[in-house]
């Protein structure tokens, strides 16, 4: 028997899932498939269930698929339990997105003020659900990609027992851009840092690193970029300076004021990205409702974690049969890093095996990119501490400190604004 358990199963994104889980069922023979998600969803829990039936069937596999509000029902005999959960919805996404602009900081998901409220809803609960685990599952894999990926799963490994690993879809799109330049899959890349703040460090191909060569010709080539942002319109110059291969969210921190300006009259002419998903979301689900409906449709692909599943399945593929295969993943540091206490997750290239993931040593990162790496991690356990002893302090040194912020009384003014907004999820004395 193996059990998978989907938390936020009634996510748009789960077809994508479904399909990835479908791909690999000769050697991840799924018996049962259960959807987790609350009340609040009850629509879309109950339209992704039946579109879940119609894919299995017309790919005439036999998989028990069912749907619970309770983890108490979903959780015992699982053997893997992923996490895509967003904890408040899209509205909340929107609300702190929109309070970010009206305070001329960048309005994303994942970066900055709205990656840092979103941080603080989804702590308490991963943990909950991580309690839940040790209890109900306590051998089950947790496999995250609830954002923001890398600081959740540090939280997740700090505080509990649960085997977790992170992860994400920007390496698999490095990946992808690096195989079109070199016209081969056969090539070895490494990828370091932390979660939406990857570079290309390494890619062997033909017995030689040939990074420096390709650089260029990576930097033209914006077509692997998620629909969620668009084009990087990075300065060729100071890539080359830099030595490294930056992935797409890079650009928010390298070119601050064109991305922050370029946002902003995105958001005034179509409102916010959570604004845009809303309406995606809507129309895939007008989509996944129709009976006749029975495989991942393409307009998936205009969200931007397309693709996700190539690295989701794949790792749950790659534990369960203990592949010795390479991906990137959110692990802890223990060392590879050497600026970065041991129990500080990172994002790097590591072998999965049925035991884990076990990370590449790292030769090849600059000591600026160790600096930059620095100041975001301690970012990032700064949040994770403010969310654990709900400290205004803690929230306010975190978010002062982030290279993406302002900091003084506007910084101030925009987290009470914060605070308001999700006074439901977290309190912050
Ligand atoms: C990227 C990131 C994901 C993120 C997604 C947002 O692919 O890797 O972590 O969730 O974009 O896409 P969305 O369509 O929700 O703006
Ligand atoms: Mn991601």
């Amino acid at each position: 028997n193996l059990k998978i358990t989907i938390i936020g199963g009634g996510s748009s994104y789960t077809p994508e899932l479904i399909e990835g889980f479908i791909l690999r069922y000769h050697e991840l023979p799924i018996t049962e498939l259960c959807l987790v998600d609350v009340i609040e969803g009850a629509e879309k829990l109950s339209i992704i269930l039946d579109l879940t039936k119609r894919m299995f069937q017309r790919a005439n596999l036999n998989v028990k698929v069912t749907a619970t509000y309770d983890r108490d029902i979903a959780l015992p005999s699982s053997d893997f339990v992923i996490t895509q959960l967003r904890v408040g919805g899209i509205n909340a996404r929107i609300k702190d997105e929109q309070i970010a602009f009206k305070h001329h900081m960048l309005g994303q998901e994942t970066n900055g003020l709205a990656g840092f409220a979103k941080a603080m809803r989804t702590i308490p609960v991963i943990l909950a659900i991580a309690k839940d685990m040790e209890r109900l599952c306590p051998n089950a894999w947790l496999i995250n990609f609830t954002n923001p990926a890398g600081i959740i799963t540090e939280a997740v490994l700090n505080h509990s027992f649960i085997k977790t690993i992170g992860l994400c879809n920007v390496p698999v799109n490095m990946h992808k851009a690096v195989s079109r330049q070199l016209g081969s899959d056969n090539f070895f890349m490494q990828i370091t840092g932390l979660n939406h703040y990857v570079w290309g460090h390494k890619i062997v191909f033909e017995g030689e690193d040939q990074l420096q060569s390709l650089l260029p010709k990576l930097m033209m080539d914006d077509s692997f970029n998620p629909k969620n942002i668009g084009n990087t319109p990075y300065a060729i110059e100071q890539i080359l300076g830099s030595g490294l291969m930056p992935c797409y969210y890079h650009s928010y921190f390298y070119m601050q004021g064109d991305m922050y300006n370029h946002a902003y009259e995105d958001f005034k002419e179509h409102g916010t990205r959570g604004e845009i998903v809303k309406k995606v979301e809507t129309e895939l689900f007008e989509i996944y409702r129709d009976q006749k409906c029975d495989k991942k449709p393409p307009q998936l692909e205009n969200r931007g974690g397309a693709y996700y599943s190539e690295a989701a399945c794949e790792l749950v593929n790659a534990i369960y049969n203990d592949k010795n295969s390479l991906m990137v993943v959110d692990v802890l540091n223990n060392g590879i890093l050497c600026n970065l206490p041991d129990n500080a997750v990172i994002e790097t290239t590591s072998l999965i095996t049925s035991s884990g993931a076990i990370p590449l040593p790292v030769n090849t990162l600059t000591e600026t990119a160790l600096g930059e790496l620095s100041i975001l991690k301690s970012y990032e356990r700064l949040v994770i501490s403010a969310s654990l002893e709900n400290s205004y302090a803690k929230a306010l040194h975190a978010l002062t400190i982030h290279p993406l912020i302002q900091s003084g009384s506007n910084l101030r003014t925009a987290l009470d604004e914060i605070q308001k907004a999700n006074d439901t999820f977290f309190r912050l004395n």
